[in-house]
């Protein structure tokens, strides 16, 4: 089975040639210079070489804050990369895996989302996001999106990262505790990428997929500094102050409520516990 992975050399994109794969899965690996998903005719090229069996798209404009300032740069890449990627699937007969995010709900749920509550992005990432999801949606028979939040892994810039390299020089820290979400290991994600590749016909649809437990960017925080702690990663645990969202220097709206409902299909897939994989990442960053 070939897989083609778009955006190879993001977070998650740059996972997949860490997994253990049968040897029946050969990767092709497409990072930003051969494979600009915004290029309609150089992604139909790419899948006329390769013709995979199944396409992931890791690629995205995930700059959530610059978002705001430059819209058409985060639709061009999340819109109409997913329209062309879509586009390319139909004529070639290819099953899309497609990340998308926990930004296209607003937030105000009481309970964790499930993939059938209705979208409502409060700002332009979001938006951008879920257009892209609706292009796949409209164009697509043979699809998936797997929605995931709060991602973190050893590739990258994410919330672990920067709390490591805060904590050599801060004794304590203003952290937002009144956003909560499911932090969600980007090798995880990879994984189940590929499960889902090696079942396509089973995982069809909109799916979540989310670690646990659920917590507040506050109390990732703690754990980080704890864990990173106790493994020699930093030489003192910085103090946690708690803000809320609204005294955080961003102006950019985000959702209070980030948390996603693992979906029933994946629940067979063992439960992700993120603080295993966050302890993973901050031994594999010492
Ligand atoms: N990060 C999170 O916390 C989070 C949370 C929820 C959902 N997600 C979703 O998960 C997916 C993967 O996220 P990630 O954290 O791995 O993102 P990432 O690290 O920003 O990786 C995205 C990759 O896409 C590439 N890219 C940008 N424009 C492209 C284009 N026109 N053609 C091809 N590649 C392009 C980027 O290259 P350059 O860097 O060179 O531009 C980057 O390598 C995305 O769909 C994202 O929306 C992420």
């Amino acid at each position: 089975m070939k897989i083609l992975i778009a955006g190879a050399n993001g977070q998650v994109g740059s996972e997949f040639s860490q997994l253990n794969l049968d040897q029946n899965i050969e990767l092709i690996l497409c990072g930003k210079d051969t494979l600009d998903i915004t290029d309609k005719r150089l992604t139909e090229q790419l899948f006329e070489h390769h013709r995979p069996d199944i396409v992931i798209n890791c690629a995205a404009y995930t700059a959530v804050d610059l978002a705001e300032k430059e819209p058409e740069r985060a639709f061009l890449i999340n819109e109409t990369g997913c329209e062309n990627l879509a586009i390319a699937c139909v004529k070639y007969d290819v099953h899309l895996i497609h990340l998308s995010t926990d930004y296209v709900f607003d937030g105000t749920k009481s309970l964790p989302y499930e993939s059938n509550d209705i979208p409502n992005p409060i700002n332009v990432y979001g938006q951008s996001k879920l257009a892209g999801e609706q292009k796949i949606i409209h164009l697509l028979s043979r699809y998936t999106i797997l929605r995931v939040s709060w991602v973190f892994g050893q590739y990258g810039n994410n919330f672990v990262k920067t709390m490591l390299r805060l904590a050599e020089n801060n004794t304590h820290l203003e952290i937002i505790n009144d956003q909560l979400g499911g932090p969600t290991a980007a090798n995880d994600i990879a994984m189940i990428c590929v499960n889902i590749a090696q079942n396509s016909d089973r995982f069809t649809g909109i799916l979540h997929f989310s670690g646990t437990p659920f917590v507040s960017w506050a109390q990732f925080a703690e754990a980080i500094f704890r864990t990173a702690h106790i493994e020699g990663a930093i030489k003192s645990v910085p103090s946690v102050v708690p803000i809320k969202s609204i005294d955080y220097k961003s102006s950019t709206n985000r959702p209070k409520n980030s948390t996603l409902k693992t979906s029933i299909s994946l629940s067979h897939f063992k439960i992700i516990n993120w603080q295993k994989s966050m302890l993973k990442i901050v031994k594999l960053l010492n």
